[in-house]
């Protein structure tokens, strides 16, 4: 499969951004402009932002996802939120593993494989994030830890059920510090992730599953990166609270 026939995802993650009110605004605002878009177009918003921008989007292309989901159906999990009642909410993404909640939160390769067998047996399209540090990248482990961590991301994972996974390149170093990878090491580094899954899906299911770049990814560097063979979309964070640069991002993914 050639990288033009594997679906394009540009995805907003809203990280901790935005009241109810403020994102219904922010989403009526995007609706015209992405609506035309000829890529997947999904916005990864705070759990209590789901229901309002589930409403806002409602009729339009954009589809909403969360920006985490606990591995359990239910129980004892203060704080905690399941999947399945991300989908009775609407929500159709989920991102999973975020350098974040790695860094901040705890997030382990084992939590992050259980949160997305979870989050796809309930239903649920999983975006996995992957990704190192400058650190490693300097040691020259690139290639080995972003293929160890995908392969544990994906443990369990069934053929049928890759096809709901769309994974997300994210060099920490590049992300929310406008230090954007360059082109090249956006794509060596997802093509790296894309090697992964020929080793443990062949390379039909490689070839076929779409990889994003995440990290400072904004309305002018857009074309550059997702004009790369490997790079099949955006994990956009900071850009996509801003209707103008999101949607020219979506019009980059969308030639
Ligand atoms: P920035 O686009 O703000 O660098 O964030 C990237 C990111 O972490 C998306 O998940």
């Amino acid at each position: 499969m050639k990288k033009e026939a594997r679906k394009a995802v540009i995805a907003g993650n809203w990280k901790m951004n935005k009241t109810p009110a403020e994102a219904a605004a922010l989403i009526e605002e995007m609706k015209p402009l992405v609506k035309d878009a000829d890529c997947e177009v999904v916005l990864c918003v705070p759990y209590v932002d789901i229901a309002a921008a589930v409403e806002a989007a409602k009729g339009s292309n954009i589809k909403i996802g969360a920006e985490n989901v606990h591995f359990k159906a239910s129980g004892a999990y203060t704080g905690e939120i399941s999947a399945e009642m991300l989908t009775a909410s609407g929500v159709e993404y989920v991102i999973v593993g975020h350098s974040e909640r790695r860094t901040y939160f705890g997030e382990t390769d084992q939590t992050v494989n259980l949160r997305t067998l979870a989050a796809l047996n309930a239903g649920l399209k999983v975006i996995v994030c992957v990704g190192k540090t400058l650190e490693q990248r300097e040691l020259g482990y690139t290639e080995t830890l972003l293929k160890y961590q995908t392969k544990m991301a994906l443990t369990g994972v069934t053929a049928e059920q890759l096809k709901n996974v769309v994974i997300a390149y994210e060099p920490v170093w590049a992300i929310g510090t406008g230090v954007v990878a360059t082109d090249d090491q956006a794509d060596e580094g997802n093509g790296f992730v894309r090697a992964a899954v020929a080793e443990a899906y062949g390379e039909a299911a490689a070839e076929a599953i779409t990889v994003q770049y995440g990290g400072s990814m904004n309305a002018k560097n857009a074309e550059g990166l997702l004009g790369k063979v490997n790079v099949d979309g955006g994990l956009i964070g900071g850009a996509s609270l801003k209707a103008a640069d999101f949607s020219v991002i979506v019009g980059a993914a969308s030639k």
